[in-house]
């Protein structure tokens, strides 16, 4: 495994609609490694493929303590959504800054497995935001196109919350 360079905002494969996995190579299996790996080392909650220079449908998500397990996501879709959560977001493309969002507060998504065997995975509030988060990467999408009103940095978020 490796920690893999977590590409920024600007760069040009962030805003590129990702292909769809056909095949689980040894090469898409290290990649899955390395998005686990690099994404608990930088503390994030999820990770695209896109966001380490991969155009493939590949998603990581862990909100632990909020989520009871790791999820490893390929070729997610979303097929339902309800309800609506108002709230920070973050994105490890980035760094630094959280934005307010609106999502939906449960989504339903199907996806393969490992083994790419289907699935279907559900998720309210913190789970839901991070699934429509990740997802839109696949899409070249990003929170800033949804943000309310302007970026804040986080040091500054988290002395609002301590005051
Ligand atoms: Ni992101």
């Amino acid at each position: 495994m490796a920690l893999r360079e977590i590409r920024e905002y600007g760069d040009d494969v962030l805003v590129r609609p990702c292909k769809e996995v056909k095949e689980v190579t040894p090469r898409i299996r290290e990649l899955i490694d390395d998005m686990f790996e690099t994404m608990y080392d930088a503390n994030g909650v999820g990770l695209a493929a896109p966001q380490v220079g991969v155009l493939k449908r590949i998603v990581v998500i862990d909100c632990s303590p909020e989520c009871d397990e790791p999820h490893l996501l390929i070729n997610p879709v979303i097929l339902e959504t309800s309800g609506e959560q108002t709230g920070y977001e973050g994105c490890l493309s980035i760094p630094g800054k959280s934005g307010i969002v609106t999502r939906p507060n449960y989504v339903k998504v199907r996806a393969l497995d490992i083994d790419m065997k289907p699935f279907e995975l559900e998720g309210t509030e913190l789970l839901a935001r991070a699934i429509c988060h990740e997802c839109d990467h696949l899409d070249g999408h990003m929170y800033v196109e949804k943000v309310e009103g302007e970026l804040v940095n986080n040091e500054d978020l988290q002395q609002q919350e301590e005051e």
